[in-house]
């Protein structure tokens, strides 16, 4: 089954969780890879669906062993572990990372829909991040939205700063990259 079907078909069984209307172009996988390379050294990605960002992070010399998913549909991981050999594929919430993965990831790449998540959960999955981030570690996340997945204090209260760093028109719908780091 080619990747756009598969996420049709999940995105109508699981509307709430997949929260897109399509997978994610190219452009916007290059946009959210941009600054990575083979000296990122290890990078989660949270939400990979069909993969159209993990195409982004190998494509920017990311080696597989160093790249770590973490996704909660159980057929975009059967789809992600075909299609990504030596990449470690997790069938878990992206709110579990620190419980298996090692502190000192590079970049967390993330395309979980916060936006459409309760306050408390977006809040838990970005301090997930941080709590496997290293010091100079960035968190970046794509949104159809203008606003940053958290409100200017959940932010501050974190100890964060953000920035965009990309507008894709071409991607369905137009996406903005956000990158948190640590203030
Ligand atoms: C908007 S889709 C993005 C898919 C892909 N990254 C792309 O850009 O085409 C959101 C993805 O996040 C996954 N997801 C939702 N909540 C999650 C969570 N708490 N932890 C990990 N993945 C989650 C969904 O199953 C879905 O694959």
């Amino acid at each position: 089954m080619n990747d756009t079907l598969l996420f049709m078909r999940q995105l109508i069984s699981r509307p709430l969780q997949v929260s897109a209307m399509a997978p994610s172009s190219r452009f916007l996988g290059k946009a959210m890879a941009k600054d990575l390379g083979p000296h990122t050294g290890r990078v989660v990605e949270f939400g990979p669906g069909t993969g159209r960002l993990t195409e982004g992070i190998l494509n920017a010399g990311v080696a597989p062993e160093n790249l770590t998913l973490f996704e909660m549909n159980p057929e975009f991981v059967t789809y992600l572990r075909d299609r990504f050999p030596g990449v470690t594929v997790h069938l878990a919430g992206a709110e579990s990372a620190p419980q298996m993965v090692e502190k000192g990831v590079g970049a967390v790449i993330s395309g979980v829909p916060l936006l459409s998540m309760p306050m408390a959960l977006r809040r838990t999955i970005m301090a997930a991040a941080f709590e496997i981030l290293r010091p100079d570690g960035v968190y970046v996340q794509f949104t159809y939205r203008g606003r940053p997945a958290l409100e200017e204090s959940q932010i501050k209260s974190l100890g964060l700063t953000w920035k965009q760093t990309a507008f894709v028109p071409l991607n369905l719908p137009p996406a903005r990259v956000h990158t948190f780091r640590r203030a």
